[in-house]
């Protein structure tokens, strides 16, 4: 079907807990982060900080953001943008809940690996 090969299944959405995050390998070593937020809105970025490539999975998350955990720039959970003073920009994976399920664009999520 071609409506699924757009979206690829990453599992459950309980497997990830408000306030947690996860990491998805793609091909060429990369990786995505998927995130929860509190309220339990999940979002998916690449998993290197705009700034020297940090672990953004590591980050603690508060509100749509996430703080880096190497030099605490502030990260757009939405955007990807960095915010406050820094600049710089993480490309964003669109995500769905389908079913209790977290989708998320495979176009998006391989071209993280280029
Ligand atoms: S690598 Fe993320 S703030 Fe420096």
């Amino acid at each position: 079907m071609p409506h699924t090969a757009l979206w690829l299944d990453v599992g459950p959405v309980e497997q990830l807990p408000a306030l947690g995050a996860r990491t998805l390998p793609v091909q060429g070593g990369q990786e995505i982060a998927i995130f929860r937020t509190a309220n339990g809105d999940v979002y998916a970025l690449q998993n290197k900080c705009p700034h020297k490539q940090g672990p953004l999975s590591q980050g603690i998350v508060h509100d749509t953001t996430v703080t880096c955990p190497l030099h605490n720039w502030r990260i757009s959970l939405i955007s990807g943008q960095a915010l406050g003073d820094d600049e710089g920009c993480v490309p964003t994976i669109p995500v769905k809940i389908d079913g209790g399920r977290i989708l998320i664009g495979r176009k998006e999520a391989l071209a993280g690996a280029a």
